[in-house]
């Protein structure tokens, strides 16, 4: 029976979220779920559960049980899923009870973790399940006209998985997905003070660095931060200055990898697209590309232009429940 609402869920490593085509971005929450040790029960999930990594206590675990755009952990999943489902359904209405979904998964994903995903997805309480490939969802949130011959491309920057694909006639012609993204940079700041200052700090307060000081390679007004940690040496709490500076070294060689996989996705264009790619660009997405200087770093060295979509956050989510629509008209026979 046709007539069931559509929704587009972006699972992601960091943030998952979900679109409707009548209301918009319905619920946009991290994708972290706090649970009992014992009775494995969610205790909470999304910002809540967030806020408490790091700091529960040994009864309570606040996990992320999505890595490199994948699931890690199924079962976890599932019930963050399952949350996400109550909470959508007190927010738009019984409408939304049992719902067709679309849901993206890296290009990089092997037919395993694919098939997890819409295991997990059905097991909300979907009607259907259809996948799309992430970085076709991510250009057509971020309104490129994947469904022309012509070559869009685009960036997608997630907490996992950095995503680069060019798309034409609504399909992908060359792609790369390197998995490290925003959390990699975050590990790398960790292992940064740990190692020039013995100071131990939290996932959380290494993420806010690198939104403060954080830096792509390019020349820029110094900024410092006072962050407090643990000193490994005598397990006392300290605060420590750090610069952005620093911080930028510490972040460069993830964002070499992700400049790596960029050029090697340019490399393999065929050659009747790379000349939409000197006059149209590439399109940024996730919230990896909003690091400081990122768009510039990129226009430095790659040389073509780099546009920021309109909701870099969202754009995955919004193309995903779009996408619905782009398949039916691609799939519609040529007469
Ligand atoms: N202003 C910002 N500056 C730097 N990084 C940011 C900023 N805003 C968000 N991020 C980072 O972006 C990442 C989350 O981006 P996004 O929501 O696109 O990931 P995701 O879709 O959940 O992950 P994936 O696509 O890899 O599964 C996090 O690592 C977060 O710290
Ligand atoms: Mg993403």
């Amino acid at each position: 029976m046709f007539g069931n609402t559509t929704i587009g869920i972006d699972l992601g490593t960091a943030n998952i979220l979900v679109y409707s085509k009548s209301k918009g971005i319905i619920l946009n929450e991290p994708s972290v779920v706090a649970m009992d040790v014992n009775t494995k029960s969610v205790l909470a999930i999304g910002q809540e559960a967030k806020e408490m990594i790091g700091k529960t206590p040994t009864n309570i675990v606040a996990v992320r049980p999505l890595k490199d755009g994948v699931i890690a952990d199924f079962d976890v999943t599932a019930g963050l899923l399952r949350e996400i489902m109550r909470r959508i359904i007190t927010i738009s209405g019984n409408s939304i009870r049992k719902p067709n979904v679309v849901v993206c998964t890296p290009t990089g994903a092997t037919s395993v973790e694919r098939r997890a995903i819409s295991d997990a997805v059905q097991s909300m309480g979907a009607k259907s399940v259809t996948l799309i490939e992430e970085p076709v969802a991510a250009a057509i949130g971020a309104e490129l006209p994947v469904d022309e011959p012509i070559a869009n491309v685009i960036v997608d920057i997630g907490g996992g998985t950095s995503e680069i694909a060019i798309i034409s006639y609504g399909g992908i012609v060359s792609s790369n997905s390197v998995r490290t993204g925003g959390d990699h940079m975050d590990e790398e700041i960790i292992q940064y003070i740990r190692k020039n200052y013995n100071l131990l700090v939290g996932e959380a307060t290494a993420e806010r660095i690198k939104f403060e000081l954080g830096y792509a390679p390019i020349p820029h007004p110094e900024k410092t931060m006072d962050v407090r940690g643990r000193d490994l040496l005598t397990g006392l709490p300290k605060t420590l200055t750090l610069t952005s500076t620093e911080i930028q070294k510490a972040l460069e060689e993830t964002l070499q990898r992700i400049l790596e996989a960029i050029r090697n996705t340019l490399e393999n264009c065929p050659p009747e697209l790379s000349g939409d790619i000197v006059d149209r660009g590439i399109v940024l997405t996730g919230g990896g590309s909003l690091i400081q200087g990122f768009q510039e770093w990129l226009v430095q060295e790659i040389d073509v232009p780099v546009h920021m979509a309109p909701s870099p956050l969202e754009s995955v989510a919004i193309g995903t429940g779009m996408s619905l629509e782009y398949i039916d008209k691609l799939a519609k026979p040529v007469k």
